[in-house]
């Protein structure tokens, strides 16, 4: 490929940042410490999540580095940094969560296939970039269609780098032709990460944002834009982010049977707290971060600091100081809330948080009860547990 190439082996990987916990070396896949997440609203880059599938590629001549854009389309085009340069630049505000956030939990009641994450497998970033639906309308796929004339209905992504589970293929993706060219759903070929250059880790020079989606979507490195009749048939769309009950095992599973999951349902975190918690009696401060896919907004967060008998409203915000109000236009549609709530905690007791999004959907009490093979989406309800030493004098 010109101008950037899929190293095969990991001896040319970015540095990292120390605090990153590393759930897996090769491919790199790391999170932040919980508490790092609810220090500001926007994640810094150098500690949002990494999840890779094979080792970073590297860019030589950002010149030569060009999307192909390909398939049932009239006007195919290779398409180069300074074309997508040209159209209008976006600034989205996004959450890119991983579907497989929360995995470690969910593999203690029953174990599941998948990298261990805790609560940070997410963050929420300024990302900037070209729409898509503008990259398209340059191949000549009108805004707001659903199907090209030629029966395009689906766009692939394909990226540069090489992953085992497509036996030494690229990264591949796809998201309905429909969202792709509506310019609301801000579907973005994202070239900045927080103002700055997208880094190699997070896809550099140029990688697809679908906001409300899994990140599993959101495609890096991008190589090749195809217009396809049908869902892209890669591994990661048909053998794996699928949403299994909890009766499939690795014996009866029937991947054909399950589409691929897209928008990530309603979540929440805290991470004020660890697991396990030992402190003295009095004030406990409980922060965390809630988030719905499709562009839902948070319509609450409930704190209960007696294991679910009784509940309290936490506060929410996404700008400090300003009460944040769902579906408001002043509110990020795409972007985590921020909550935070105050406890006198006494005795041991197990503190639980759970979010309501603007249609009412609510997380599951129980693990168990969204428990499947892959450990994908564990939305239940998040609880810690706080041990309360009495001082002795
Ligand atoms: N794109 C490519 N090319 N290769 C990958 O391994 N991982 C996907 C997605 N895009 C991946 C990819 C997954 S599963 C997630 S959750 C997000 O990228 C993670 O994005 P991040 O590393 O920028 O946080």
């Amino acid at each position: 490929m010109p101008g950037i190439r899929a190293p095969s082996n990991y001896s040319e990987e970015p540095p990292r940042h120390p605090a990153l916990k590393i759930n897996a070396k090769e491919p790199f896949n790391a999170e932040p410490p919980r508490q790092a997440l609810v220090s500001s609203y926007v994640t810094p880059t150098e500690l949002f999540y990494k999840r890779n599938h094979g080792p970073i590629p590297v860019v030589d001549d950002i010149e030569r580095y060009s999307v192909s854009v390909v398939g049932l389309i009239e006007k195919p085009r290779e398409l180069f940094m300074k074309d997508i340069l040209n159209l209008p630049k976006y600034n989205v505000t996004a959450t890119l969560q991983c579907a497989g956030n929360r995995r470690t939990a969910m593999s203690k009641t029953r174990t599941v296939k998948g990298v261990g994450w805790d609560v940070s497998a997410l963050g929420n970033a300024i990302w900037g970039g070209a729409k898509l639906a503008d990259v398209l309308e340059l191949v000549g796929i009108p805004k707001c269609t659903s199907v090209t004339p030629a029966g395009g209905k689906h766009v692939e992504f394909v990226s540069v780098d090489k992953c085992k589970e497509e036996n030494g293929g690229p990264y591949k993706a796809s998201i309905p032709l429909i969202q792709a060219t509506n310019p609301e759903a801000d579907v973005l070929l994202a070239y900045e990460m927080n103002g700055e250059t997208l880094n190699r880790d997070h896809g550099y020079p140029l990688r697809v944002v679908v906001p409300g989606v899994i990140g599993a979507r959101s495609v890096k490195w991008l190589d090749t834009i195809n217009i396809d009749s049908q869902v892209c048939q890669g591994f990661f769309m048909q053998k794996d982010y699928k949403m299994f009950p909890p009766s499939v095992n690795w014996d009866n599973i029937d991947w054909s049977t399950r589409r691929p999951q897209m928008d990530f349902p309603v979540q929440s975190a805290i991470c004020s707290l660890e697991d396990v918690n030992v402190g003295r009696n009095g004030k406990i401060a409980i922060k965390g971060y809630a988030v719905s896919g499709g562009g839902r907004g948070i319509e609450r967060v409930d704190i209960s600091t007696d294991g679910g008998k009784t509940w309290k409203e936490a506060s929410r915000y996404q700008k400090p100081g300003t009460q944040y109000i769902a579906d408001d236009e002043k509110s990020d549609k795409w972007a985590w809330v921020l909550f935070e709530a105050e406890a006198d905690v006494n005795s041991n007791t197990v503190i639980v948080a759970k979010a309501v999004d603007t249609a009412a959907n609510v997380q599951p009490e129980k693990v168990e009860d969204v428990w499947n093979l892959r450990g994908i989406l564990n939305t239940s309800w998040h609880r810690v547990l706080v041990q309360v030493r009495h001082s002795s004098m």
